[in-house]
């Protein structure tokens, strides 16, 4: 590690933070700091240099030959270490770039007291997510280590995943120990039967025998070889039962998505959801505009894209080639997964603007906006050509890669102040005769449904995408800020996904520890609130609109598998069972009970998951 050249203090003045930064006395102080923080950089407030740039987390400073420097961000928290800007880099008229590591960093907080410990009760075996039923029968069966398995159709892609989880080397043949059975059961119901004399699943067909292997491999990864025996009848509660990665934010390469899907398909998830566009990165090969990748899967120092994030002056990105994706989303089938990819628009567009400034980009549109993440340049315009061009030919591509029904057109967080100095958009208002310019969004939302519907697919989207009430109930619509906003939506008639933050963002941070990494804009989530998502009341009307459950995990923070690991687990298995088990077969003190055979399960597979501390 080099030796410290900066250190960073924050103090607090009501609800506005200051930040002090002090470089190092031997640091030439000319030229520019640059770093990335998450936070708006109120310009007027600076001492000690001058603000050049600000585009989303990323700042850049004119220094004026002075050590200290200081700003305000107003009007929020920061209440962790990972909020602390980062990044930093100095860079001189001669284009010299200097990394400046980071010494003192005093954010003034004091500890929190420790959250409450989980409940005290003894470990036991089990299946996670809990079955509908589970009976212990007498005795135990011995599955040897290259046992055989007869089935009614080819099951080898089913073995190949059971044998590499449990590392057994099961392989179909006939004089079998291990028995898959057709069953008049639904879709993905099965019955397990492990008894003194061999190993029977029952189901309709592979969606059922694929969860009956999983929760042998459950029961093998957590007795050996000497199998207690048991009777389980299982069925999902939700058909929709999602997992979500935000890859734009930071990438993350194949092998990682695909180790992911694997866990995934371990505890019944059914549904990747790939946001794979965003801000700070576009992630997806579309043939059509080659600098969607070339340009807006990058950034760095010097690059249309700046820094962001974790940032630093060096190049960051990757992308998906369409080979990878097919790749991916054929491993997903195999595991009886469907991949769900997200391109986000209106919003969250700032890589596609950069890339494709001439289409879509209206040089006429004096409109000030800054969204959430401080971008003044991420909104797609609903009234120029070009973004009817740029949408139909990534959706042709998009379409044609993923044979999944659904396809999510994002429709959140489109900041106030879009459009309403653009000529373009007062135009199209005044020919429609709109009032408010969210309606322009559902304007080229309703186009972006039909242009789907046209190719057999439908839209799904974040609960903004009801904003300017033009999209119809076909929608698949994601409940985000609250889950009254899916109710909401499925009382309107639209099919509803559950993923309220405040049970089910596995970015939030884990407590109130300031080293625990994570936002925490909806609180912070330990197990037991993710385990007590309710996502369909008893007392709903509607409930039968709501399709499922999704646990997202944004990417801000996600620099590393480690990280990845450390966020999703073990509260994903909490949302596992938020998804599958029927609410009368949940029990968080039974859940708890099962969590340790899990955690070994997970240590077993390079899981570096969270020991629950509390
Ligand atoms: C979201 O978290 N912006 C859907």
């Amino acid at each position: 590690m080099s030796a410290p050249l900066i250190d960073i203090a924050v103090t607090r003045s009501g609800d506005d933070l200051w930040l002090q930064l002090t470089l190092a006395p031997e640091l030439p102080v000319a030229g520019s700091l640059h770093f990335c923080l998450a936070r708006y950089l109120d310009p007027d407030s600076l001492s000690g240099a001058t603000l050049l740039r600000q585009v989303g987390s990323y700042k850049e400073l004119k220094l004026a030959r002075l050590h200290d420097i200081a700003f305000c961000c107003p009007r929020t928290p920061m209440e962790r270490y990972s909020d602390l800007p980062q990044g930093f880099y100095l860079s001189h008229p001669d284009a010299v770039l200097q990394p400046l590591p980071v010494g003192r960093r005093d954010l003034g907080l004091t500890a929190p007291p420790p959250p409450p410990p989980l409940p005290q009760v003894e470990p036991e075996s089990g299946l996670v997510p809990q079955p509908a039923r589970l009976h212990r029968l007498d005795g135990e069966f011995r599955l040897p280590e290259q046992a055989h398995v007869c089935a009614p159709a080819l099951i080898e892609d089913l073995l190949a995943h059971f044998n590499q989880l449990t590392g057994l080397s099961l392989q179909q043949d006939h004089d079998a120990l291990l028995r898959l059975e057709l069953a008049p059961l639904p879709q993905e119901a099965y019955r397990l039967t492990i008894s003194p004399s061999g190993i029977r699943i029952e189901a309709g067909g592979r969606p059922g025998w694929r969860h009956g292997l999983m929760s042998l491999a459950q029961w093998v990864l957590q007795h050996g070889e000497s199998l207690p025996c048991i009777a389980v009848e299982d069925a999902p509660r939700f058909g929709f039962r999602g997992v979500f990665l935000d890859c734009a934010r930071h990438f993350h390469p194949v092998a990682t998505i695909k180790r992911l899907l694997e866990q995934m398909a371990l505890y019944k998830f059914n549904r990747f959801h790939w946001h794979l566009t965003d801000d700070e990165g576009w992630r997806l090969e579309i043939k059509a505009f080659p600098a969607l990748t070339e340009v807006g899967a990058w950034r760095g120092h010097g690059l249309p894209i700046t820094p962001q994030l974790s940032g630093g002056p060096a190049p960051y990105g990757g992308n998906y080639s369409q080979n990878e994706v097919r790749d991916i989303v054929a491993h997903a089938a195999a595991l009886g997964i469907t991949v769900i990819p997200e391109i986000d628009i209106p919003g969250h567009c700032h890589a596609a603007i950069k890339a494709l400034p001439e289409l879509l980009v209206e040089p006429a549109d004096a409109s000030r906006y800054r969204s959430v993440q401080y971008f003044e340049d991420n909104v797609l315009n609903p009234a120029l050509p070009g973004t009817y061009t740029f949408l139909e030919r990534v959706l042709d591509e998009v379409c044609a890669l993923f044979p999944g029904p659904l396809i999510h057109l994002g429709g959140d967080e489109v900041p106030q102040g879009v459009w309403q100095e653009s000529p373009a958009c007062q135009a199209l208002m005044r020919q429609h005769g709109y009032r408010d310019p969210k309606e322009l969004q559902g304007h080229l939302l309703r186009h972006c449904q039909r242009y789907l519907a046209g190719k057999g697919k439908q839209m799904i989207g974040w609960e903004e995408i009801r904003h300017g009430n033009k999209v119809s109930q076909e929608a698949v619509v994601c409940a985000w800020t609250r889950l009254e906003a899916g109710l909401e939506a499925a009382a309107a008639g639209h099919p509803v996904v559950m993923a309220p933050a405040q049970h089910l963002y596995l970015d939030l941070a884990w407590s109130r520890d300031p080293d625990e990494p994570g936002l925490y804009w909806a609180g912070t989530l330990d197990l037991a609130q993710v385990y007590r998502c309710e996502p369909a009341p008893a007392d709903f009307p509607a409930k039968e609109q709501i399709l499922g459950v999704l646990s997202p995990l944004w990417g801000e923070l996600i620099t590393s598998r480690e990280r990845l690991d450390y966020m999703l687990f073990p509260r994903l298995l909490a949302t596992a069972e938020v998804a599958w088990s029927q609410p009368e077969h949940k029990s968080w003190a039974g859940f708890c009970a099962r969590l340790p055979g899990q955690l070994q399960i997970l240590g077993k597979r390079g899981v570096r998951y969270r020991p629950p501390k509390q």
